[in-house]
């Protein structure tokens, strides 16, 4: 007998009723009449203590923790209503990734990006940092050296680090409030050992959309030293003020050649507690073998069901929940600069093109970085990123994350006010 007429037979004799588990499909849809009408309210503050919050086990003393780059914020509730009823279904069994996580990714990058990639360049990643690790397995050897651009993201260095890898700094030039990338300095660093140039692109903590003709230049000159490029777009769906995200890949003919893109919805959707919604592109076949197959050997290549509905769930085609919060995040923006316009501490705040992270200058307050980390934690009770961790180029500044709702944020700059 069949299984199908087997099933269809126990179930006519009254041995047992099919319960329809669901495609993803009908799941979303479903879940579209659920959420919808439901509003959002991103001044609502959450009391985030006992949840096993990395950014708030920190946290001591009535400390406001803005250092880790996650938001205090609910998720999309259409993302979140996806998770609810996908775990109602209960059959919780081994996974495989469906034909939706490629096409939403397809449809995302073309329709947020403008980035019109074949289907086939995407893959999944089991977070943007280990994707980033199984990278260096791939491609490289202990004691090769991997280039950054600090200030760059803390977990650059720590991992290239901890896989064995030799981090070489090629440090941004900061002038007249802007930063930019020294390619002249770029052109000295390379040798045979040289194997990866990591971007942060954009960049965090400085929160810069790298433009088209800065990338293209960029791939050229990795293209000529036979470097391949890896793009870490992980803030790219929060470009703000109207202002595009330039993906890596989409530059250059040659990018598509150097570049190995990770991306996810995990900070634009507030995410990361769910661990692994990330994903790669990589348009060169014999890099994307090598590094599915890394993946695929290592048994990384197996997300939860959770972690797939997410992903599946936040890149839909409805983007007004993600507009709305990246207006809210602007508007925080702009509370951060009034108040540092009204009060002239001697702290000047770079405006990011993206994300919810704002970098502060605080050099003029001459303070040492300890002193300066001091005033912030032990003074004000708010607990920034310490600048230095970005590496060079990190004295005197903090990173603040204000994604979190308004109110939060006020208390926040009002005991850094009563902190002088
Ligand atoms: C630039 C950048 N890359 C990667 C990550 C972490 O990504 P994942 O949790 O997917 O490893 C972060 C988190 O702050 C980040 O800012």
């Amino acid at each position: 007998m069949r299984r199908r007429d087997f099933i269809k037979g126990t179930a006519a004799a009254g041995a047992s009723t099919l319960i329809p588990v669901g495609t993803i499909s009908a799941l979303l849809a479903s879940c579209a009449k659920a959420s919808a009408g439901k509003g959002w309210d991103f001044d609502a503050v959450h009391d985030r203590s006992g949840t096993w919050s990395i950014k708030y086990g920190r946290a001591t003393d009535g400390e406001i923790p803005m250092w880790i780059a996650d938001m205090d914020m609910k998720t999309d509730p259409f993302v979140a209503e996806a998770l609810r009823m996908r775990l109602d279904r209960d059959v919780l069994g081994y996974t495989s990734i469906p034909a939706e996580f490629y096409d939403v990714i397809h449809a995302w990058q073309k329709r947020y990006h403008g980035f019109d990639l074949d289907r086939e360049w995407i893959g999944y990643a089991p977070g943007v940092i280990t994707g980033i690790n199984q990278a260096y397995l791939t491609f490289t050897e202990p004691g090769d050296k991997v280039i950054i651009q600090p200030p760059v993201y803390d977990h650059f260095r720590l991992y290239i680090e901890r896989m064995g890898r030799v981090a070489v700094d090629n440090p941004l030039i900061f002038k007249d409030g802007r930063y930019q990338m020294d390619f002249d300095g770029l052109e000295k660093l390379f040798d045979d050992k040289t194997k990866i140039l990591l971007l942060c692109n954009p960049q965090n903590p400085c929160g810069i959309l790298w433009d088209r003709e800065t990338l293209a230049t960029l791939a050229e000159i990795c293209d000529r030293h036979g470097v391949m490029v890896i793009s870490d777009e992980i803030h790219g769906d929060l470009a703000l003020y109207g202002k595009k995200h330039t993906p890596f890949c989409s530059v250059s003919e040659t990018a598509k050649r150097v570049g190995v893109m990770f991306a996810g919805p995990t900070k634009a959707f507030n995410l990361a507690g769910l661990s692994g919604t990330a994903y790669s592109i990589i348009p060169d076949k014999e890099k994307r073998d090598k590094y599915n197959g890394t993946l695929r050997n290592s048994k990384l290549d197996e997300p939860s069901i959770m972690t797939l509905v997410a992903q599946i769930a936040a890149y839909r085609e409805d983007t007004a929940w993600l507009e709305s919060l990246k207006s809210y995040i602007e508007n925080n923006i702009a509370i951060v600069e009034r108040f540092f316009s009204d009060h002239d501490l001697g702290i000047v705040p770079i405006r990011p093109q993206a994300s919810f992270l704002v970098w502060l200058d605080c050099r003029a307050l001459g303070l040492s970085q300890t002193e300066l980390m001091d005033l912030f934690r032990k003074k004000a009770k708010i607990i920034p990123s310490n600048g230095t961790s970005y590496g060079p180029g990190g004295e005197g500044f903090v990173r603040l994350n204000i994604g979190c709702p308004a109110p939060v944020l006020n208390e926040a700059l009002n005991r850094l006010l009563s902190a002088f």
